[in-house]
């Protein structure tokens, strides 16, 4: 899930690196075990030893000695405030045997979307528990949310063991309920180990004080952790770009995902599965002989074949499962909730593709993993869902390799990341659908009409006068001897549409059913008008990306809303007004005004005759025609 990582530099040459994250909440003495790991691994200079103590005196006077180790990592300073962390913290450190990476994240539910962010890269998971409390509603969240996030090893700290007396028989009631919740989860892999955070028995070396336990102490657990858990097995590498600096040399750069693959081994380009060899393995460095996984290296191949950004390059022997389809969760992190059948980017890998959810089949209750019907996903909701993409993309399942199975959603406006996904399973019907070639085209079809087709695409408000203006437009081309249909939102919910109604989720459905419709038509060879409010930016975009450059018209027809309250012709604004009707566009669901239509009809003033002209003549322009008269 590369773009959900933080930039990180400075991993030492030569040791290996572990990323972890740690769960828990302040409580817990989350920060203390923290400051108090960066301690015991000589981590804390001097001079920030100093200012320790210092702040240590300041706020706890009773004990002017001590030192207050959660001082060292509650580094922001809102989070010391108002006593809560607030956002994903990496801190960067390393023992005499090891680098580390964790992720410090908060841990309430608001936040799951940060602690999805700091578990989507780490190899192991510290969750923290308090003895005197023992497993909280947030611990089973936070295991469920490493679990998701592809977390197969745990360690389990169970903290303030000197608050209960280091009694041994708290401890194993503990972690004999927590062995169950993980079983439950799918982690295989559990530690646990009794702690005290302040005093840094069992941190960062064993504890006299807790004879009873035989076992490494944490610093020991997390050099001792698998690193490479997630990792794909065979060799991966998905390009992130195409060197050709000049007719000579033609290399593929990326990072080795999975794997590893030496000089003449035999390759294939997914998803096309076009085969090579590899004929050099070219770094900064010099040549080498042999790239295995993590390694940032550019390819070269024994023969010329089309390789662009986002394909991966895999053994051929065992390349990567191709689809378009497929089933997955997905995290919503986006404040504007998931819309099924709405189209964001999906970034795989180096790959970008357009994406809808088709169906959400449940989500799932983060606290109690219930299931749940839903419509649409809310910030922090995860949903079990189907995913339809326009392009099939070489993958793996999440839980083998989480570079090629896992994704990002992105808001194809903002692009702000809205969502991170983890691939289960593709869906058989992908595989098994075809598309069926027709010889004739869209070209035959309207050079028959004599006329090429085009996409009328009216929205605006209801009332605003759409249908009016767009009726007027079709007997005047009609009139002209053009090839018509005019597609009205109200009439399709008669019949194709009658499904639907108008929450958020039925309208970006209305809208891209209307859209396909559109498109057939105008491969059918006809002039299209479409009248439909279509009130968000994202389903008209996707509209117009069905269609040729120049076939899509965009026109608003703009009239203001007290205009159209004014007019009234179906009595629904007075209806809605009065509470009869909900999700009334304009009063109590939104309208987003397109920004670059290409024609933008203001009607205050204007007769709908003389708009329809507007249009008329626009349309004409498109097609290298004057207006007849
Ligand atoms: S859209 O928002 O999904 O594009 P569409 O154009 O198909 O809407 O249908 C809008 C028509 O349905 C309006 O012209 C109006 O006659 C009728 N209607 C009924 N309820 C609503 C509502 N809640 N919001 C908007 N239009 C409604």
């Amino acid at each position: 899930m590369a773009a959900l990582e933080p930039t990180l530099a400075g991993a030492q040459a030569g040791t290996s690196l572990l990323r972890f994250i740690t769960c828990g909440s302040v409580d817990d003495g989350k920060s203390t075990l923290l400051g108090r790991l960066l301690y015991d691994a000589g981590m804390v200079p001097d001079d920030q030893l100093a200012a320790l103590a210092r702040d240590s005196r300041k706020l706890h006077a009773e004990d002017p000695e001590a030192l207050d180790f959660s001082l060292l990592t509650d580094g922001l300073d809102a989070e010391r405030q108002q006593g809560i962390t607030i956002d994903v913290a990496y801190r960067y450190f390393h023992s005499a045997r090891r680098s580390f990476i964790v992720a410090d994240c908060p841990g309430h539910e608001q936040y799951t979307r940060n602690m999805a962010t700091g578990a989507s890269n780490a190899e192991l998971a510290v969750v923290l528990v308090d003895a005197r409390k023992g497993l909280l509603p947030q611990t089973r969240r936070h295991t469920y949310i490493c679990a998701l996030m592809g977390i197969r090893q745990v360690v389990v700290a169970v903290n303030k063991m000197d608050l209960v007396d280091f009694r041994e028989d708290i401890y194993a009631a503990i972690t004999h309920e927590y062995r169950e919740l993980a079983a439950q989860l799918g982690i295989t892999s559990v530690h646990c180990l009794p702690v005290v955070a302040p005093g840094g028995d069992n941190v960062g070396r064993r504890s006299a004080r807790l004879p009873w336990y035989q076992g490494p102490c944490l610093l020991e657990l997390l050099e001792a952790a698998d690193t490479e858990a997630t990792q794909a097995r065979e060799f991966r590498l998905p390009v992130q770009w195409v060197n050709r600096p000049d007719a000579n040399f033609r290399g593929y750069a990326g990072t080795v995902s999975g794997g590893r693959i030496a000089v003449g081994g035999e390759v294939v380009v997914q998803p096309a599965m076009r085969r090579a060899r590899i004929e050099r393995i070219v770094t900064a460095d010099g040549d080498l002989s042999e790239a295995e996984a993590g390694q940032a290296v550019t390819l070269t191949l024994d023969r010329e074949v089309d390789v662009s950004r986002g394909d991966v390059i895999a053994d051929a022997a065992r390349p990567a499962p191709v689809a378009d389809q497929f089933a997955a969760h997905v995290l919503w992190m986006g404040d504007e909730p998931l819309l099924p059948n709405r189209a964001y980017w999906l970034k795989i890998g180096t790959r970008t593709v357009n994406a809808r959810i088709t169906t959400i089949k449940h989500k799932v209750d983060v606290n109690t993993q219930a299931e749940l019907a839903a419509r649409r996903l809310d910030l922090n909701e995860v949903g079990y869902c189907n995913i339809d993409l326009d392009h099939a993309i070489a993958f793996e399942r999440y839980v083998d390799d989480r570079t090629l199975g896992g994704f990002i959603l992105i808001d194809r406006q903002t692009n702000a990341t809205v969502g991170c996904g983890m691939l289960d399973f593709a869906l058989r019907r992908a595989a098994n659908v075809h598309w069926q070639h027709t010889d004739l085209d869209k070209d035959a079809r309207s050079t028959s009409k004599g006329q090429r087709p085009r996409c009328l695409w009216f929205t605006g408000l209801s009332g605003a006068g759409k249908s009016t203006i767009a009726n007027l437009v079709e007997r005047r081309l009609h009139a002209l001897g053009y090839h018509t249909y005019m597609l009205d939102g109200d009439n399709l919910r008669h019949g194709l549409n009658k499904d639907l109604g108008f929450t958020p989720e039925a309208r970006v459905e209305n809208v891209r059913r209307v859209a396909e419709v559109a498109h057939l038509m105008v491969d059918a060879g006809l002039i299209v008008l479409v009248c439909v409010i279509s009130p968000y930016q994202s389903e008209r975009r996707f509209a117009r990306g069905l269609f040729g450059d120049d076939e899509f018209l965009e026109v608003f027809v703009d009239t203001t809303l007290e205009e159209c309250e004014r007019r009234d012709p179906k009595g629904l604004y007075r209806k809605a007004r009065a509470g009869e009707i909900l999700n009334f566009t304009g009063i109590d669901s939104p309208y987003e005004a397109p920004e670059a239509a290409e024609l933008h009809l203001r009607t205050t003033g204007l007769r709908a005759e003389q708009l329809a002209e507007q249009v008329v003549e626009q349309l004409l322009g498109s097609l290298g025609l004057h207006t007849p008269h």
